[in-house]
């Protein structure tokens, strides 16, 4: 047998003939795509095991490009530590399931994400975890349905799609009082415009795809909160396997780069949109909470460093009017979601609250003339051109 001289060309394929020399950083994290990661020694891996977490063993666990984003994200929310996930729900799934168990009881807002409310609804009752709902712009309602078995206090702060704001501090004493953990949905907001934890709030909780990602380009989930919380949710996380993979993890990075330098324009747009609003004969109510015709302004300038790009307007004419106009736009897309940069139009019945019965959306205060705007970037001149021009044709 001939002895061999060099490697076959399959076997360089695999391997390379060793990788370039990197002793400057890259501006931008290495996008670390790998599934797993080679111990020099086996040492290693049972230094990992015994819980030295400067090695990685396997990116569903934990990944460098994955906790560089979560490090900005942490140091935004004021808390020791976050982590990312495949989506928001995968976020609140995850969070949700490393804190209770069957048997216990979640105080929820009644007005959260209509994603949100299937799952207390429909999922983890499956699980014998009963989720009871109250107002929770007053902290009453939950006094009186606060159990021995209630573990959780879960918020939605302004809540999609009505901007119905909890006051953050009594949210924090209540929990306290009764021994809770304390979540709030803080998707709306960005830490930009409020740091629940600096309120006593446990776990922040975001959807990625709005306003931290930015752009329309992707799903993706944020927990913030203290080191042995994110522990509970880490090992969810972990098994439930909800984490980001490490390319769409760069993006949300790019998304993070410029969120304060967007949300500023988000909230000048949107405060410019909700005055113009306010008033107009064919709109009957516009909520946001930077009006001060919110019955919760004070409380947003209190806990808000700015009121956010959602406009939420309830136009006369019931849901024929609010179809009309959404079908009118010329500018502002009629679609889902928000948070990006682009303008758009959603009726919530239709799309974030759709599958809730005509009892719940009522307790919700959610209506079918609703259309929930996400205010983009764009030029002021321009939005309010369309807004005008489309309300016109109702
Ligand atoms: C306030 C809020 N929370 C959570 C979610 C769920 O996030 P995702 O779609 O990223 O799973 C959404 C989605 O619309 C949302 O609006």
């Amino acid at each position: 047998m001939n002895k061999r001289k060099s490697l076959g060309r399959s076997t360089v394929a695999v391997h390379g003939i060793g990788r370039p020399p990197m002793k400057l950083q890259p501006v931008n994290p290495p996008i670390v795509q790998s599934t797993n990661f080679v111990y020099e020694k086996t040492q290693q891996l049972k230094d990992y095991q015994a819980g030295d977490k400067s090695y990685y063993i396997y990116s569903r666990y934990d990944n460098p490009t994955v906790m560089e984003v979560e490090g900005h994200i942490a140091g935004l929310e004021k808390a020791e530590k976050a982590l990312i996930f495949s989506s928001g729900m995968g976020a609140i799934s995850s969070t949700i399931t490393a804190l209770v168990k069957g048997g216990d009881e979640i105080i929820s807002g009644d007005t959260i994400y209509g994603g949100t409310f299937s799952l207390f609804r429909d999922i983890l009752p499956k699980f014998g975890v009963k989720v009871r709902f109250f107002d929770s712009r007053g902290f009453d309602g939950a006094e009186r349905l606060a159990t021995e078995r209630t573990k959780l206090l879960y918020i939605e702060s302004p809540s999609n799609p009505n901007l119905k704001l909890t006051d953050l501090e009594k949210a924090a004493a209540f929990a306290k009082n009764h021994n809770l953990v304390s979540v709030i949905d803080s998707t709306f907001a960005t830490a930009i415009n409020q740091t629940p934890i600096s309120f006593g709030i446990d776990l922040v909780i975001h959807s990625g795809s709005k306003y931290l990602s930015g752009s329309s380009d992707l799903i993706c989930g944020a927990v913030a909160g203290s080191k042995a919380l994110m522990g509970k949710v880490w090992t969810f996380r972990k098994l439930l396997g909800t984490n980001l993979d490490p390319s769409a993890s760069f993006f949300l990075l790019k998304g993070i780069k410029t969120l304060s330098v967007r949300m500023e324009k988000h909230n000048e747009n949107a405060s410019k949109v909700a005055q113009f609003c306010e008033g107009h004969p064919r709109i009957k109510r516009v909520h946001y909470p930077g009006l001060k015709s919110h019955p919760q302004h004070e409380l947003a300038k209190s806990q808000m460093n700015g009121f956010g790009g959602i406009v939420n307007i309830e136009l006369k004419g019931g849901q024929a009017a609010a179809e009309k106009f959404a079908d009118n736009l010329k500018l502002i897309l009629n679609s889902v979601s928000l948070g990006g940069v682009e303008s758009i139009a959603s009726i919530p019945v239709l799309t974030s609250q759709y599958g809730m019965t005509d009892e719940e959306l009522g307790r919700a205060e959610v209506t079918p003339s609703m259309v929930r705007i996400s205010i983009g970037i764009e030029d002021i001149e321009d939005l309010l051109e369309d807004i005008s021009q489309a309300l016109e044709k109702i």
